[in-house]
């Protein structure tokens, strides 16, 4: 698990506990991701029309895109039961065994982490995802026996923000995978103004726009700056959200105009003044900005590459121009 204090870090943390009622309870409020939604829309559709359990789905993205809200959208646009699990949660088969017998016909098992699900209770999903069948050895050595245990017909949703660490005989195993892409800006504006909304926060325009730009592209950031920033309002401020406020908060929490933080502007800095640019190894990279290797990786550098301040190459990562345009440097001379 990563630990990371900062605010933009797109991981779930305990403050984030008011998203519960922030998520969007139909595919219709759902914002953006056009293309999974118009996808979900049809599966779903035929699913009610034939009366039968929806595909099995796998949802794969980023941090805080909203894998978690979609898997709920889906159960209830469905009218079934969503059996909520993880794969750190299942630890022995028997787990999930005691799980997929309690299902009743139609219900979705949702297991987030999907990745972290130990290779031995993976082996009992694969009979259970295809044939609907649970396969329980009784005794041991050359006596055992296997028995066949029908299950109902049910649907898995499995979750993962790390879609190349599934096996392929699990990921095979799924009808439909989608890709929870990046939020477009507008999308993410949309996203302020309607939690603005629900949490009763006067935000103009001009702020709405300024915070989206500094969400990393993600919904969580922006619910969670949304709250930081209403929080700077109401203590310095009147607890209007306007273009002046918004500014001094997010220069307080030392968030640039395109969302980069202290620690992106450390990581690029390294980079540029230590390595002349790169390439360099991302454990070098770790060593020499004392920052956690598997936090770069998985918080700092999805972002740094979308931008195009970051590239990845086989001999490791380099800075881009428009990387020393952004922090005002000057770019190496080539030779
Ligand atoms: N399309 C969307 N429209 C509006 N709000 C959204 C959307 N997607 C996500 N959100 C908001 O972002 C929050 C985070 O989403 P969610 O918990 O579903 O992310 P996740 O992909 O499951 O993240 P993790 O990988 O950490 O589990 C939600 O609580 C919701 O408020
Ligand atoms: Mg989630």
């Amino acid at each position: 698990m990563i630990t990371d204090a900062s605010t933009l870090s797109p991981q779930s943390r305990d403050e984030d506990a008011a998203e519960v009622g922030l998520r969007p309870r139909a595919l219709a409020e759902y914002i953006g991701q056009e293309t999974v939604k118009a996808n979900l829309e049809i599966l779903i559709a035929a699913a009610r029309q034939r009366q039968e359990a929806i595909d099995h789905i796998l949802l794969y993205g980023a941090p805080g895109l909203g894998k978690t809200t979609l898997a709920h959208i889906i159960a209830r646009e469905l009218n079934c039961q969503l059996r909520v699990t993880s794969g750190p949660a299942l630890e022995k088969p028997g787990d999930l065994a005691a799980i997929l017998t309690n299902l009743a016909p139609g219900d979705i098992l949702f297991i987030d982490e999907i990745h972290r699900l130990p290779r031995t209770v993976e082996e009992v999903l694969y009979p259970a995802m295809e044939d609907y069948a649970l396969d329980i050895v009784i005794g041991k050595g050359p006596s055992a026996k296997i028995l066949r245990l029908d299950l109902p017909r049910f649907s898995i949703i499995g979750a993962t923000t790390r879609a190349s660490l599934l096996s392929s005989p699990l990921r095979d195993r799924f009808g439909m995978t989608y890709h929870l892409d990046f939020y477009r800006l507008d999308d993410l504006e949309k996203i302020i103004s309607r939690s603005a909304g629900l949490l009763g926060i006067d935000v103009d325009a001009i702020s709405a726009k300024a915070i989206a730009a500094c969400a990393r592209r993600t919904p969580r950031l922006a619910n969670r700056l949304l709250r930081r920033v209403r929080d700077y309002s109401e203590v310095k401020g009147s607890g209007v959200i306007d273009a002046d406020i918004c500014a001094q908060a997010l220069s307080l929490l030392e968030i640039d105009p395109l969302g980069l933080d202290r620690i992106d502007r450390k990581i690029l800095e390294t980079i540029i003044d230590k390595f002349s640019g790169g390439p360099v190894g991302i454990s070098t990279i770790a060593a020499a900005t004392g920052e956690d290797l598997a936090t770069i990786e998985e918080v700092y550098e999805p972002y740094l590459l979308q931008l195009g301040f970051l590239n990845r190459t086989a001999r490791g990562r380099e800075v881009t121009p428009r990387a020393y345009e952004h922090l005002g440097k000057i770019p190496k001379i080539e030779n």
